[in-house]
């Protein structure tokens, strides 16, 4: 499409997205998160939440949570996701869908102990998405996880990690004046990327 140069955009959507992403990221006030929506197929409903957007690998964007979450679960069963990253200052959004797949556990390990060693026992003692009596009963089993693994590495549990979410389609949203917004859409069809302009 002629006209994508005039808005930073080329053929290839995953090379756009970083651009965007690292411009964004010189402006904007937030973590670098994105809104993650998965399927919850036990209620036949979506579900949605914030997570930080940790980077590229291997063409796949990532993130890193609990498998035994509550979106795990829901991944586990349907492997689609739709992310939505909006960035206020820039007036720009960009919606993916991808599928997603499990990060090797060696790759989570790396980026497990690059956290800092609260976020570990954090990460370590939380069930994530699993009812708790109280915030006490938290606070005694990190205070005692801290004890346990002190002068000694917090391993990462084998129900933490990172998920790739391979993309099949890229929006790339701008804020137009009087709404007249610019919209381009990405979509894979045999391994090649064609981009349609959409209306607003
Ligand atoms: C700015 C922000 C960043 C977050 N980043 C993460 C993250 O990287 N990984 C994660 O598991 N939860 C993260 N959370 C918490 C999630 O939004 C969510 O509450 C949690 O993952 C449980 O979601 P679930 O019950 O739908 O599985 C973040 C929350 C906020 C507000």
């Amino acid at each position: 499409m002629d006209d994508l140069l005039n808005y930073s955009l080329g053929n290839d959507p995953l090379t756009s997205f970083k651009e965007w992403f690292d411009a964004a990221s010189l402006v904007e006030q937030n973590a670098p998160a994105m809104s993650v929506a998965t399927y919850d197929h036990e209620h036949h409903r979506p579900m949605a939440r914030v997570l930080l957007y940790k980077g590229l690998q291997n063409d796949c964007l990532t993130f890193y949570t609990n498998y035994l979450s509550h979106k795990s679960k829901d991944l586990d069963h349907n492997p689609e996701v739709c992310l939505n990253f909006y960035w206020h200052v820039s007036g720009r959004q960009v919606r993916v869908q991808g599928k997603v797949s499990k990060m090797s556990h060696s790759d989570s390990e790396k980026y497990f102990h690059s956290r800092d060693r609260d976020s570990q026992i954090a990460s370590y003692i939380s069930t994530q998405s699993s009812a708790i009596a109280d915030k006490q009963a938290l606070m005694d089993k990190f205070e005692q996880t801290k004890n346990a693994f002190e002068g000694k590495p917090v391993p990462c549990p084998e129900h933490w990690g990172g998920y790739l979410v391979k993309p099949y389609e890229f929006e790339f949203f701008l804020y137009g004046a009087n709404r007249i917004n610019d919209r381009f859409l990405y979509q894979l069809k045999n391994n090649k990327w064609e981009v349609t302009r959409l209306q607003p």
